[in-house]
């Protein structure tokens, strides 16, 4: 019983020692570098804030955000779709905050009110990834997305090219209150600067068919003639044609939108609905990238800007061609 007990405390003794001296098998602790608190961890989760998925596109990028992340086992996705709801949206991000999610990724739907949710997010040391349209100020780890205000301008110099420099355009607006609404507006304006298109009706169409299709209907009432209707997503040129459609007037004048998904936009364009179409890509695989990097310790850019392509009749064979980098 004595001889028992006293290598009972022996080893014990021993273990301590060696525990103490580092040699044992207890896992060593190292602080975490500065900046990757999630250093450590093996998995991770990541709350995703859409808001919407009542567009094509949107369902697409959920759908790259979650092909990119399965080839990442460690790596796990709640998305949450705040229906067009910009208050929906700010809860969503307050529920990932307090849920603790190691990363947030948010495609906002508006920049102004989903500003301070995100900062308080920063705030709880949550690294943000900003996807598509911006919010306002700089609290955020990274933004993703391609250039508007290119896509904007590029759009502008093929209509002035496509009207021979003189003609009737409908610009119809993405929503107004998001950035990338703000920017194809601008860049489009500067693209048609100096020739003698006239915007003879613009309507802030809210990124919305049905919606693109109504203000398309009061165009049409008040026009006479209309060369080209410029619209800042696919969705809001398809409404648009919709609507001249009906009026027995779609052949009188082109069509232009934004987005260029195979199954949306370049299949107008192929049906010959659409005139043009330029791409936006939806960034979720390079989100999932990003995420992955910044939930290691590694560092990223803090803006990862996307390339754009036009598809037209001419080039839409040879996969649409480049826009021209920064113009
Ligand atoms: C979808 C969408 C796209 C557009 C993008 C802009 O909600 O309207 O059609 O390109 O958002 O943020």
């Amino acid at each position: 019983m004595q001889r028992k007990r006293f290598v009972v405390f022996a080893a014990g003794l021993v273990a301590s020692l060696l525990l103490v001296a580092g040699c044992g098998q207890a896992p060593k602790r190292t602080a975490p570098p500065a900046g990757a608190s999630k250093a450590g961890k093996t998995t991770f989760t990541i709350g995703m804030s859409q808001c919407n998925l009542g567009e094509p596109w949107r369902v697409q990028m959920n759908a790259d955000l979650k092909a990119a992340a399965e080839k990442h086992p460690e790596l796990k996705v709640i998305f949450k779709d705040a229906q067009n709801d910009t208050l929906k949206q700010r809860a969503h991000v307050e529920e990932f905050v307090s849920a603790g999610v190691d990363l947030l990724i948010i495609s906002p739907k508006e920049a102004q009110p989903l500003t301070e949710p995100v900062a308080k997010a920063m705030d709880a040391k949550i690294p943000v990834i900003v996807l598509d349209r911006r919010l306002t100020g700089d609290k955020y780890t990274c933004f993703i997305g391609a250039n508007n205000k290119a896509i904007g301008r590029a759009a502008g110099r093929w209509i002035a090219k496509k009207l021979g420099g003189k003609g009737k355009v409908v610009e119809l607006k993405g929503l107004m209150t998001s950035t990338p609404g703000q920017d194809r507006n601008a860049g489009f304006r500067e693209g048609i600067a100096g020739s003698q298109i006239e915007v003879i009706f613009d309507a802030d169409m809210k990124w919305l068919e049905p919606d693109a299709r109504k203000e398309m209907e009061s165009a049409l009432s008040r026009f006479p003639r209309i060369d080209l209707v410029y619209a800042h997503n696919d969705p809001g040129a398809h409404g648009a044609y919709l609507a001249a459609k009906a009026a027995g007037r779609e052949k009188e004048m082109a069509f232009v939108g934004i987005d260029a998904l195979p199954q949306e936009g370049l299949a107008y364009v192929k049906q010959g609905i659409l005139d043009a179409t330029f791409q936006y890509p939806t960034g979720g695989a390079e989100a999932i990238e990003a995420a992955y990097k910044i939930l290691k310790g590694g560092a990223v850019p803090r803006e990862i800007v996307l390339g754009s392509r036009v598809f037209d009749k001419n080039t839409i064979a040879q996969d649409g061609a480049s826009l021209e980098a920064g113009k």
